[in-house]
């Protein structure tokens, strides 16, 4: 199934076990390169399926635009992240997860694809983080233009790290 065909969520969250870390590589661009037997598993996709693909063929239609460009400015600019993200399985049902994104070297220091690592988050950042995410989102759908829209949500993501005198990579570990 390709993220034009993808199912509506569910609502249902599909777990996954505390041990067990969600693997994916990509290439410069986000297209999937690699996904461990777990990722295949909780995502509900055939291997086959997630190679090649855009990343987003998981996005979840709830996650605020802003999350995903401090995602990638940060990457790009060869520094790693960590962000709570909630992700869509083939069929729908969610499931959240701590991720951890960082970029991959060459010899000559050159970034040639990135690779993420993601675990069960803990209940109660989510607790935090879903409120922040469902405002930035709203803000995002405000706007009829996209661009706007994620200008909106990415100024109300740093007005609250403004508040709590914190960069993104510190305010992340308060959760
Ligand atoms: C290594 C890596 C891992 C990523 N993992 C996810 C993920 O698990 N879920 C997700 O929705 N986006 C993930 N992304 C971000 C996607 O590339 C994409 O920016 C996001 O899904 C938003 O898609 P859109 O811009 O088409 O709306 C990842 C990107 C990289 C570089």
């Amino acid at each position: 199934m390709s993220a034009a065909t993808r199912a509506t969520p569910t609502g249902i969250e599909r777990p996954f076990a505390l041990e067990e870390i969600i693997v994916s590589k990509t290439d410069l661009k986000g297209h999937i390169t690699y996904a461990n037997d777990i990722f295949v598993r909780v995502s509900g996709y055939e291997e086959h399926e997630l190679i090649g693909q855009p990343h987003a063929v998981i996005r979840h239609p709830e996650m605020p635009r802003a999350v995903f460009k401090l995602l990638w400015d940060t990457v790009e600019s060869g520094r790693e992240l960590f962000a709570y993200v909630n992700n869509m399985a083939r069929n729908g049902d969610h499931y959240w997860v701590l991720a951890h994104v960082t970029p991959s070297y060459d010899r000559e220091g050159k970034i040639v694809g990135y690779h993420s690592n993601r675990r069960v988050p803990e209940k109660s950042a989510l607790a935090k983080v879903i409120p922040l995410y469902d405002a930035l989102r709203a803000a995002e759908r405000r706007h009829s233009d996209r661009k706007d829209g994620l200008v909106a949500s990415t100024a109300m993501l740093e007005g609250v790290l403004a508040q709590a005198g914190m960069s993104y990579h510190e305010w992340v570990w308060t959760l």
